[in-house]
């Protein structure tokens, strides 16, 4: 819906109206504003396909056969985003049972989702294996005796992987780092605990191993770690089959790939990223005899994140000579706690007057009883004043599925945008909802 002579702010969904406003997929955001209230997540669904589809085709391309991205739900959770990758045909990774409700909810074909978890009690196991989730991703010696007891009494044979930690630090950010050997998730390949566990599982009546699993980190801009992960991993394999006689058949390299928040972020090519990793795969698997895996991929951030907007509106401005000046907005930390928990760099814009330069350092705040609920710093805008449209860009992922109702503020609505067309996907949380499960 981006006219090329437009003015583009960050992505190319992001545009300046004739009015001044800013436009988002195609859809002015002050009639947004207008029709569902502030704060207002707003869902680019076009782009969300888009992505799909680039993951899908290269994937395809780059590494044959059936290998394939699955969607990581944590980066956004809701009916309307399964019912997406359910046409899309997309496989799915879910971290908890109310995940797999949510997608089962929206008809998503369970076969199709696996189901990961560093921690999954004896009922989340159960509920898996009744929902019929296609494959596990196994994180530990109690998991797979749990898994075969409660297949075994159900008399099934479950498929899954091995989650195992290659040891890999993409240097992101400490939070976000999840494949090194120390890490609550997986076992390490480093100190023999990873081919302890395959051989457990590959000794279990009810399970079925067909591969191994591995997540770097997330927001990587840089493929090479990547690439390190897919060889530690391949050797694994390798080592797996010396010792053992097991060819894993599927390596999912995790997600992981970066998205530009800022200006200052780099552009990444997901596509060229592909491309570089499968070639590593192949040359390492051909190097230790190996048959080429079915490769698995579970994007999350680069799908959903700049696919997605949150609007506030401006109440007060305050500014303190000398210090800086807050600019509070009608949301804050329980719509995006991101800020808060890892200083994460947003790039906001004044969406009244999205025409005008901007012009002034703000900090953006929230309206909680906390002085840590901001969710700016230094944050460069037309200066706002209140009644404005505030706009945060690229809030598509790990905001609304990380959102709270600290100090009991209602969940902001979600609306999907496509051909320029808005529908409400999640309605506006009410005060009676607050209050339902309270006795
Ligand atoms: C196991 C696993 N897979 C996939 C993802 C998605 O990562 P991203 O959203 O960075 O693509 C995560 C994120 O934490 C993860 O832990």
């Amino acid at each position: 819906m981006t006219n090329c002579s437009e003015k583009t702010i960050l992505h190319d969904n992001v545009t300046v109206g004739e009015n001044g406003t800013l436009r988002f997929a195609g859809v002015d955001t002050a009639a947004m504003a207008k029709k569902y209230g502030t704060p207002l997540y707003l869902m680019d669904a076009d782009l969300i396909r888009t992505r799909v589809a680039l993951y899908q085709n290269e994937m395809k391309a780059a590494f044959g056969g059936e290998s394939r991205p699955l969607f990581a739900g944590k980066a956004f959770c809701t009916k309307a985003i399964y019912r997406i990758m359910a046409e899309c045909g997309m496989s799915v990774d879910l971290v908890s049972p109310g995940e797999l409700f949510t997608a089962r909810s929206a008809g998503f074909p369970m076969e199709r989702a696996f189901f990961h978890g560093n921690n999954k009690t004896d009922a989340d196991i159960a509920t898996a294996l009744d929902s019929g989730v296609g494959c596990f991703v196994s994180d530990s010696r109690e998991e797979l005796l749990a898994l075969d007891r409660i297949a075994g009494e159900r008399g099934v044979c479950q498929k899954i992987l091995l989650r195992v930690t290659p040891g890999i630090d993409p240097h992101t950010f400490a939070a976000v780092t999840t494949g090194k050997v120390d890490s609550k998730f997986g076992s390490p390949i480093a100190t023999g605990a990873a081919l302890d566990l395959t051989k457990l599982a590959l000794s279990l009546p009810h399970i079925n191993l067909v591969g191994f699993h591995c997540h770097i980190g997330s927001q990587i801009f840089d493929v090479l770690p990547f690439v390190d992960a897919a060889d530690v991993m391949l050797r694994f394999t390798a080592a797996v089959r010396d010792a053992t006689g097991f060819v894993a058949g599927v390596l999912n390299l995790g997600g992981g790939f970066g998205v530009r928040y800022t200006e200052s972020d780099p552009e990444f090519d997901y596509a060229a990223a592909i491309h570089t990793l499968a070639a590593a795969v192949k040359r390492d698997a051909e190097a230790l005899g190996l048959p080429l895996p079915t490769v698995l991929m579970e994007p999350g951030r680069s799908i959903v994140a700049d696919a997605g907007m949150t609007l506030y509106t401006v109440g007060t401005v305050k500014e303190i000579p000398g210090f800086r000046t807050y600019v509070s907005v009608d949301g804050g930390m329980p719509d995006n706690p991101r800020y808060a928990l890892y200083r994460s760099v947003y790039t906001v814009v004044n969406a009244t007057h999205a025409d005008r330069a901007p012009d002034r350092a703000v900090t953006v705040a929230g309206r909680c009883c906390e002085s840590g609920d901001l969710i700016a710093e230094g944050a460069r805008v037309a200066t706002p004043e209140r009644g404005d449209l505030v706009a945060v860009l690229v809030t598509g992922a790990y905001n609304y599925s990380m959102a709270s109702n600290y100090n009991r503020i209602p969940r902001p609505p979600v609306v999907f945008l496509s051909k320029g067309k808005d529908a409400l996907a999640v309605r506006r949380e009410s005060y009676e909802d607050l209050v339902r499960n309270d006795l």
